[in-house]
């Protein structure tokens, strides 16, 4: 499974992506908004740090209005991914932007069956949101564990990205069940990077170090 990071702020994807272990990056309009900037430029600056898949959200609603911005952002960097949302139209969008040669991440998606429409749009990714499912008291793991079998069983090459995660937890269950990506905040990353007993063990050790370093 590879990890994506999951905002728009360039600090934050600076410091991930340092770490070596950050594959690409997802974006959406309220990650933009948080940032309080250009949504061209912070997305420039973002395909200047991250090699590899940078998804940059469409803003409309009908599928030839999504395609031109879709073929717009596109052109700001060869890794750009254009992420539309999982309705009629953005089915209609994805199939266009797949026909030209443009790589797609259908968002929103919260059902199985909205994955399978996004795959036979030709999507190369979906995005089941695990997180706003379990804020709902539903299963949201439940979906990736659905999704991942029949993509599997009708051979799909559309990627499923496990986003909306909330905790470590969600992670390591995605990476279980089969997710191909977890697209990650920032601070659930550092929550998978930290133990208390790394820590402790690691004083221990340099403590236990600094008695003997001079003999
Ligand atoms: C990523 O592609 C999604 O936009 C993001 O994971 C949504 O996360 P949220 O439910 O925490 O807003």
């Amino acid at each position: 499974m590879r990890i994506f990071i999951d905002t728009a702020n360039v600090e934050e994807i600076k410091a991930a992506n340092d770490l070596g272990i950050i594959a690409g990056v997802t974006t959406n309009p309220s990650l933009i908004a948080r940032e309080g900037r250009n949504f061209r430029e912070v997305v420039e600056e973002i395909a200047a740090i991250v090699d590899g898949p940078i998804s940059a959200e469409v803003v409309s609603t009908t599928a030839p209005e999504m395609v031109a911005e879709g073929v717009e952002l596109a052109a700001i960097h060869p890794n750009i991914v254009i992420k539309i949302p999982m309705i009629a139209e953005g089915l209609k969008a994805v199939k266009e932007l797949s026909a030209r040669g443009i790589k797609t991440n259908v968002t929103l998606v919260f059902s199985a069956n909205q994955a399978l429409l996004a795959a036979l749009a030709g999507a190369t990714y979906v995005s089941p949101f695990v997180g706003r499912l379990d804020d709902i008291s539903h299963d949201g793991l439940q979906v990736i564990a659905d999704i991942v079998p029949i993509f599997a069983q009708y051979g799909f090459k559309t990627q499923i990205i496990a986003a909306s995660i909330r905790h470590p937890l969600h992670v390591l269950e995605a990476a279980r069940l089969g997710a191909d990506i977890a697209t990650v905040p920032f601070k659930v990353l550092m929550q998978m990077l930290k133990h208390p007993l790394t820590d402790t063990g690691l004083a221990r050790f340099l403590a236990d170090w600094e008695k003997v370093k001079n003999k």
